[in-house]
């Protein structure tokens, strides 16, 4: 943007709102003759992440995990700030605004006032809170300019702590391609709000409605998820992937009984049960859970037929309670369009039926739906809803990460001893060697955002071969034999294959794959005859698109498998150093690292 633009962004900045209060001339400083700089943060809980928007638009978006290798890190994401500074060549004092995800003042208050209500069961909340994390949310203005980013002149920039749900609904609604929707964030909470309903029409995004701690769709969730051996805030996933195996008609009256819900977008969880609210979220159920629905499964032991029904019923009453709060929203504000954020729209399953089912024609969900995404919703809320910038509908919201060039990935295939071919035709030979049955290890340009990947960090795979699940887990991935491998195929051949597709390039709707066509693909099809469907369209991933392409011309079937690029446990692979390591841990056959193609010495 020139310095005309920037200047009409400053004025019409200090015209808008959208529900926060105006800004006046002080909040913006003398930026007439340069672009402006946002940074959005999320952090301190989980899925840290870094934004950085140059006028309305997105330059870069990381995950902290992707630097650390802990999956979820919710540390101050220092390695990610440093990155982005250091990869568009700014420091501190280029910054203009930065945005948090939370008002830690409101999360304090919240907590207080639940730990006030539900005294003395709230004792252990009270006791055993971490009192130098909730001054490390205080101190981010501190931790900002403390010396460790670099800064030619003192940074000037304002901090500004912005409502959570605000942050995830400007994820979802601003990149969107609507001009109107209706706007719906389900995660277990933020700040004391765990639902957001809302509208967005043009530049703005409004609350309409919403439903409070300790009353958590997403903390059920998790709850049950915690009970059947797995970890809260990432093991959701496994648990949507096991509901399949299991008789949802078992435990569905008696989980039904847990979670009350009415047409006027009302959520009631019988507190009975649960004890995150009153323990820190140190215990996630009560004992009376156990007496109703038997003991917990012990993290990594065998599997049970137990565990498969709870997982079933508690999917099956999810989407119920989802279904109808869509349905209610719909009331709300009446738009052919839904956006959906927050972690609990991760749940390809239930976003399925929700398209399917709910009243909305079109839907819009962020790659990065859980609290990652909310950094690039803290830029959002600045640059559009503060400053009033033109929203922008047609950047990538995936690929936003680092990227590497030949002389780094060469650099680092050579320090691990592979074998290394510069291929002109690497898309067809790749093509050629999936369709032989080979399992590449596929890296390329801009790392993705989010926690699926996308087709630049990807384990890929021919999904014909009805070993091919069994194979990959054995080989490579060494997870849990219960989780689907997930299908990319090219956009336009995506009805030939599943049924009711719609758009789903962020890879979070599952659709049921054809029955006349399931035994073609069954390495990507799950017990119960669906998939979890990644659309490719040539704009979107031109090298991606043409490698599905030259797939499908060989063998018929314009699709492949696609996993991320990780083994079970670690985060997506970020740098060709990663890349490589994964390779050489793992009996994946080839590696290709831009145009490079490797193989183990
Ligand atoms: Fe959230």
């Amino acid at each position: 943007m020139g310095p005309a633009a920037a200047s009409r962004a400053i004025v019409v900045g200090i015209q808008s709102g959208a529900g926060l209060p105006v800004p006046g001339p002080s909040d913006i400083r003398a930026v007439r003759d340069r672009c402006v700089y946002f940074l959005g943060i999320s952090g301190y809980f989980h899925d840290s992440a870094v934004a950085l928007f140059r006028d309305g638009c997105v330059l870069s978006c990381v995950e902290e995990e992707r630097f650390t290798r802990e999956k979820h890190t919710g540390d101050f994401p220092r390695h990610a700030i440093a990155w982005t500074l250091a990869r568009h060549g700014l420091d501190m004092s280029d910054l203009d605004e930065v945005g948090f995800y939370a008002r830690p003042w409101n999360l304090l208050i919240g907590r207080t006032l639940r730990a006030l209500r539900y005294f003395p069961a709230s004792l252990e909340d009270l006791t055993t809170r971490d009192p130098g994390k909730a001054l490390g949310v205080f101190g981010i203005s501190r931790s900002l300019r403390d010396g460790a980013f670099p800064a030619r002149r003192p940074a000037g920039f304002r901090l500004r702590y912005l409502d959570h749900h605000l942050t995830h609904a400007a994820s979802a609604f601003l990149p969107s391609p609507f001009e109107h929707a209706a706007v719906l964030g389900i995660d277990g909470a933020g700040e004391d709000i765990t639902t957001w309903f809302g509208e967005g029409r043009g530049g703005r995004v409004e609350r309409r409605q919403c439903i409070r701690l300790p009353h958590s769709l997403g903390l059920f969730y998790s709850a049950v998820t915690h009970y059947l051996g797995f970890k809260p805030w990432g093991g959701e996933g496994k648990v949507m992937g096991l509901a399949s195996y299991g008789d949802p008609d078992r435990y569905y009256a008696a989980m039904r009984e847990l979670v009350h819900w009415t047409d006027d977008g009302g959520l009631r969880l019988d507190m009975r049960y649960f004890a995150y609210h009153l323990s820190n979220w140190r215990r996630w159920t009560t004992p009376r859970f156990e007496e109703r629905f038997g003991p917990a499964r012990a993290p990594e032991s065998e599997m049970t037929r137990h565990a498969e029904d709870i997982a079933a019923a508690l999917q099956r009453v999810v989407e119920e309670a989802a279904l109808a709060m869509v349905r209610h929203l719909h009331g709300l504000v009446p738009s052919p369009n839904l956006c959906l954020a927050g972690g609990v729209a991760l749940n390809s399953v239930m976003n399925g039926r929700i398209a399917r089912e709910g009243p909305f024609e079109n839907i819009f969900i962020q790659p990065a739906a859980n609290d990652a995404g909310t950094a690039l919703g803290a830029g959002l809320v600045l640059a559009h809803l503060r400053h009033g910038l033109p929203r922008q509908h047609e950047q990538s919201l995936v690929y936003l990460g680092p990227d590497f060039d030949d002389a780094a990935c060469e650099a680092a295939a050579r320090a691990a001893g592979l074998r290394i071919e510069r291929r002109a035709d690497v898309v067809e030979y790749t093509a050629e060697r999936l369709a032989a049955g080979e399992i590449v290890g596929w890296f390329q340009g801009k790392m993705e955002v989010g926690p699926r990947a996308l087709g630049n960090r990807s384990i890929l795979a021919d999904p014909r071969g009805p070993e091919m699940k069994d194979t990959i887990n054995l080989r490579v991935k060494h997870r849990e034999p219960f989780r689907p491998f997930a299908p990319s195929v090219l956009a336009e051949a995506a009805g030939d294959w599943f049924t009711g597709a719609r758009e789903s390039p962020h890879m979070l709707l599952v659709f049921p794959v054809r029955p006349e066509r399931r035994a073609e693909v069954p390495a990507i099809t799950h017990v119960d005859g669906t998939a979890r469907v990644q659309t490719v369209r040539r704009e979107d991933n031109a090298r991606y698109y043409a490698l599905i392409d030259a797939f499908g011309r060989r063998t018929g079937v314009p699709m492949l498998l696609n996993t991320s690029f990780n083994v079970r446990g670690e985060p997506i692979v970020g740098t060709p150093e990663d890349a490589v390591r994964c390779f050489t841990g793992t009996q994946m056959d080839l590696l290709v690292l831009g145009d490079l193609v490797c193989r183990k010495a």
